[in-house]
């Protein structure tokens, strides 16, 4: 257990009131250690649609908590630093949605559950790094697909799939400068170590890499792995866990400053705060969580 002032008066305070807490993996070390559940988007969004907790407080993006009041419509929600965004998410608007939508009739519109309720609103079915081919491949070969807003998802599932899809011009700020070059570096400084990306990075490093994988199946693939030494392209908040479940592997971060800023906005000051003071509810337009709620069931739904 950690050792932060805070962390005793959160466990305590949570007992009491009988709060849930998530916390993505990107998240600080000790906000993780206070959580009930960590996990990526995917695992998060099926844990919030299974929780019957009156209150749950959502440690991670947004877009997240956003998605845990669409699925748990009942709880109260709460975000403790709303300011904790996501900028590939803010990369596209629900109207500019609509609009394209106008002049494509047809087209199937995927989006990655990395963006705003009122965008998953106006889409067919949502996906996350750890389900989009399937979601993709889903879909029936005769239509055609928008996938929004990150064009190296998109782009690595259209290669996985041998698909054609138009691409939203959306990125991660944190993945899209990451190069082959640095895996090519990496990989000289530690021989043998195995290459770990998050699929939102450029085709060009995931084909350098050895494996192309969401927050929740790096994890799960190391524990399954005879490996002794990894390099992670992805944020750094995941070397926790990866530390903590595998103390006997050696992990070396791709890059020191692959940081996501918004992830690392709530600490355990906030969620003590967001715990006494019920701050900040999540509150969305009925009508947005209803249509958003579909496309994230329409995911939720192909197995
Ligand atoms: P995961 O779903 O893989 O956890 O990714 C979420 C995210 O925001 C990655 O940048
Ligand atoms: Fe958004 Fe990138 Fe941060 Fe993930 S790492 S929350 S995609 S900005």
């Amino acid at each position: 257990m950690t050792e932060h002032p805070a962390a005793e008066e959160i466990i305590r305070l949570k007992k009491e009131s009988g709060a849930f807490i998530f916390a993505h993996n990107y998240t600080l070390p000790e906000v993780q250690e206070i959580a009930d559940f960590t996990g990526d988007s995917l695992e998060l969004s099926i844990k919030a649609a299974e929780v019957k907790a009156a209150k749950i407080v959502f440690c991670g993006v947004s877009f997240m908590a956003e998605t845990a009041k669409i699925l748990s419509p009942a709880s109260k929600v709460l975000h403790p630093v709303p300011s904790a965004g996501c900028a590939m998410a803010d990369m596209v608007t629900a109207e500019k949605v609509a609009q394209y939508r106008k002049s494509h009739p047809g087209t199937v519109i995927v989006a990655y559950v990395n963006t705003t309720a009122a965008v998953k609103a106006e889409v067919d079915i949502c996906c996350t790094s750890a389900n989009a081919e399937k979601i993709v491949r889903s879909i029936p070969a005769e239509k055609s697909i928008l996938f929004l807003p990150d064009c190296n998802l998109g782009r690595n599932v259209m290669n996985a799939l041998g698909r054609k899809m138009e691409l939203w011009p959306g990125y991660c700020p944190v993945h899209h400068h990451v190069t082959p070059e640095m895996i090519r570096e990496a990989r000289a400084l530690h021989p043998g170590g195995i290459v770990l990306v998050h699929p939102e990075c450029p085709e060009g490093v995931v084909r350098e890499a050895d494996h192309a994988l969401s927050t929740g199946a790096m994890l799960r693939y190391l524990l399954a792995s005879k490996e002794k030494e990894f390099i992670v392209g992805t944020e750094k908040g995941i070397l926790h866990r990866m530390k903590k479940e595998n103390p006997e592997k050696i992990f070396h971060p791709l890059l020191p400053e692959l940081v996501c800023p918004d992830m690392k906005k709530i600490t355990l000051e906030d969620v003590l705060r967001s715990l006494k003071e019920d701050l900040y509810e999540v509150v969305l337009p009925e009508e947005t969580m209803f249509r958003a709620r579909k496309a994230i069931e329409n995911m939720l739904a192909i197995k």
